[in-house]
């Protein structure tokens, strides 16, 4: 009897998404549910660590690691779930995955409350010539059209971040794309492509020519800015964090994947160093803080949290991971501020109080809950 040669890829089907792909065999779930374009929490970027990865096999599932074991439990791991960044790929399979996060709820800020101070002397543009603004922020991404003849916005496009599918704080993007070119390309580009879309939406929008758009400004933290170049931000995760570069020099927008705005240049504002970015120079600007008189403190209270504290244009600034306080990241049973998230814990009569929000079934615990747990805790003296 001839043996059939092994094909090299294997066929991994999502019958909940009617979404199948072909995934070389041997990778791990987690990057066929990327192949296929779903979205999965991975928080740990991939180390096995987080367990928020989980996968219900709906079928025969793979032999459980000491992963699965030790972060989803006995129970989850009889009905079929595996933590697909340790789960591999030798043969055809049918996944189910958890619910999606309910993304509902997310508002982006857009405007700006109280006048923005001019730049001292801003460059005179050519009537006709338009330009953009782009905030990159680790969650979500604000796009700005900008008539530079006039000096005025014309309009605004918002978005989450599309690379939050790849991790969803700056710690976990680094280590995604550290992994090689191919993962870095990846975030590069589905940022890139979200960016030129809501650009191309705004210009079909107001009727701009696309090649009219010359320019197109962008702030966001380190990782962000050194994502969106293309450069691996491995330095920014371990010690001293430090970026590769605090200061990029215009690139023209097709030499980093923008396909139709192919006339623009890429400018990306300096930051300052460690994980303090252009956005906050941006917002000093905007402000006209390096100008003022006077103590003010400025704070970014992102994903990546920034603040700068200036006094007669001295300025001092630090950074910190503040959206994972908030979202629960790291925590057994944290989650973001979403409906089920229990936010409110107290004790009523001797016994303990929960309030979840929208009055959903707890699904788990999100920051404003976690302080309200600790404080109960301190009072009761058990901590
Ligand atoms: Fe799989 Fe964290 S445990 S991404």
């Amino acid at each position: 009897m001839p043996r059939q040669r092994q094909r090299r890829s294997v066929r991994v089907s999502f019958p909940d998404y009617s979404s199948q792909v072909e995934v070389e065999r041997g990778k791990s779930v987690l990057e066929a549910v990327r192949q296929a374009g779903l979205a999965l929490e991975s928080e740990c970027g991939g180390r096995g660590t987080c367990g928020r990865c989980r996968v219900r096999f709906l079928g025969q599932a793979p032999a459980p690691t000491g992963d699965d074991r030790l972060l989803l439990g006995d129970e989850a791991i009889a009905q079929g779930w595996r933590l697909a960044c340790q789960a591999i790929l030798t043969e055809d399979g049918r996944l189910a995955l958890p619910p999606p996060v309910v993304e509902g709820g997310l508002r982006i800020l857009t405007e700006a409350y109280g006048p923005a101070q001019p730049p001292a002397a801003a460059p005179a543009a050519p009537a006709g010539t338009f330009g953009a603004a782009v905030d990159v922020g680790t969650t979500t991404v604000v796009c700005y059209l900008l008539d530079l003849g006039e000096a005025s916005q014309v309009g605004v496009a918002s978005f989450a971040n599309p690379q939050r599918r790849l991790g969803p704080d700056v710690v976990s993007r680094i280590l995604y794309a550290h992994q090689g070119r191919e993962q870095l390309l990846e975030a590069r580009d589905c940022l890139v492509a979200a960016i030129e879309e809501a650009l191309v939406g705004l210009c079909a929008k107001r009727r701009v020519p696309l090649r009219a758009l010359s320019r197109i400004a962008v702030v966001g933290n380190p990782t962000m800015l050194h994502l969106l170049l293309g450069v691996d931000p491995w330095s920014l995760g371990v010690a001293p964090y430090q970026p590769t570069f605090t200061d990029a020099p215009p690139v023209a927008a097709t030499e980093v994947g923008f396909r139709r705005l192919a006339r623009a240049e890429l400018v990306p504002l300096p930051a300052v160093a460690g994980h303090l970015g252009s956005d906050a120079v941006a917002g000093l600007l905007a402000l006209g803080l390096p100008r003022r008189r006077g103590l003010f403190l400025f704070i970014d209270l992102g994903t990546n949290g920034e603040m700068v504290l200036t006094s007669d244009g001295d300025a001092v600034g630090a950074s910190c991971a503040a959206g994972p306080a908030f979202e629960g990241v790291h925590i057994s049973s944290g989650m973001s501020a979403l409906p089920g998230a229990i936010e409110w814990v107290d004790e009523e009569d001797g016994r303990l109080a929960l309030a979840t929000i929208g009055g959903a079934e707890p699904q788990g615990i999100c920051g404003s809950g976690l302080v309200d747990a600790v404080a109960l805790l301190l009072r009761r003296g058990l901590l």
